[in-house]
């Protein structure tokens, strides 16, 4: 994709619990790779605010933030590039977000899929938050500016909406908001290990490696792993769970990994279980180094603390500048 000098990112995930390698491989490791090119430009936050719509423990959480935080470090985010930041820490989002309901049609959130996936999982607590999710996404996006927006295929819903909501409200209002752009990776979509027509979440027990998973427990769930349901008659197209390993293993394995596995299985010669004990062995070495720099910027939290509050002023600045201009674009000041 083609990327203006100007380009603001703007990226973030929710702190409910260990990441898994579909959200490093979708969205993590992307923003890694970006942070070169748009240095200074691209923003990371902990989404505290939107983690609430959903049943949590209020004990839990400020760990789980902090957690979150040492995560994108350990992932190789360098905070000299990226601005990484809480959610909460800028109240001028929820501002934002109830200017931007008053712009948005009931009958666009009810066509969201996560909301349909979410209300369905949680009956007893279909709450208003997990239905006006996706406005606050907007407002998270649009409270810097941000163009492009760095996710996973099961995101690009909310980007668009977040296109029409600055559409909706540049018409009623006046030109304020860019309509931001998904900025996807090559692998936008990790499937389930054990239903690779559906996506890797953490919401489906059994589907997902952690990136806290231990060596061992990697290459349990991955022998688990489903590849082809019959025999194989067309070498030209492999089945989705076989393809996913492939996709796994180009993503962690080397260039040779890659060829050597593939002449196998074009010949016809590759045992599964190779393929899969390769690929355990690759994601272990890679999620090692990962989980000695998230234990040691985790025993000391302090410094995360430090870090965020200086991000929180910053950001705030930037947030208080564009809610100023909406208050007087919307007739709520001179
Ligand atoms: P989960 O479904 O496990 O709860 P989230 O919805 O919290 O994941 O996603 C956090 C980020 O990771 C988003 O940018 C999302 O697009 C990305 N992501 C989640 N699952 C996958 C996947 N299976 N493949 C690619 N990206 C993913
Ligand atoms: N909805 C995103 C997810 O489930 C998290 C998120 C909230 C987000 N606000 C955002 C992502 C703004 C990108 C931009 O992963």
């Amino acid at each position: 994709m083609k990327t203006g000098e100007k380009d603001i990112l703007l990226s973030g995930m929710q702190p409910t619990g260990p990441l898994h390698i579909g959200n490093y491989v979708g969205a993590l490791r992307n923003w890694v790779r970006l942070q070169d090119q748009f240095a200074g430009r691209l923003f990371v936050f902990v989404a505290d605010y939107h983690a609430m719509s959903e049943n949590y423990d209020p004990k839990e959480r400020q760990e789980q933030i902090l957690t979150l935080v040492a995560e994108y470090l350990a992932a190789g985010l360098d905070p000299k590039k990226v601005t990484i930041y809480v959610q909460s820490h800028i109240p001028e989002v929820t501002e934002l977000f109830w200017i931007f309901n008053t712009v948005t049609p009931v009958a666009f959130l009810e066509r969201m899929t996560q909301f349909k996936d979410k209300s369905g999982r949680q009956k007893e607590n279909i709450n208003m938050g997990l239905f006006s999710y996706p406005v606050l996404q907007a407002a998270d996006i649009l409270l810097p500016k941000a163009s492009l927006v760095p996710v996973g295929l099961d995101q690009v819903q909310h980007v668009e909406l977040t296109r029409d909501i600055a559409r909706f409200f540049n018409n009623r209002f006046g030109e304020t908001f860019p309509e931001p752009k998904p900025l996807l990776t090559e692998i936008p979509k990790v499937m389930g290990l054990l239903d690779p027509e559906k996506k890797m979440s953490k919401s489906v027990p059994g589907s997902y490696i952690s990136l806290m998973d231990e060596p061992e427990e990697i290459q349990k769930k991955l022998r688990r792993a489903v590849t082809d349901m019959g025999p194989v008659t067309d070498r030209s197209k492999k089945s989705a769970g076989v393809q996913n390993l492939f996709t796994l293993l180009h993503e962690f394995g080397t260039p040779e990994d890659d060829a050597i596995m593939e002449r196998a299985y074009q010949d016809g010669s590759l045992k599964y279980s190779e393929l899969k004990d390769l690929l355990a062995l690759r994601i272990a070495d890679h999620l090692a180094t990962f989980r000695a720099r998230r234990a040691k910027l985790l025993a000391n939290p302090a410094a995360l603390e430090r870090m965020l509050a200086t991000n929180a002023k910053k950001v705030r600045k930037m947030a208080q500048q564009t809610v100023k201009e909406v208050r007087q674009k919307v007739g709520l000041s001179t």
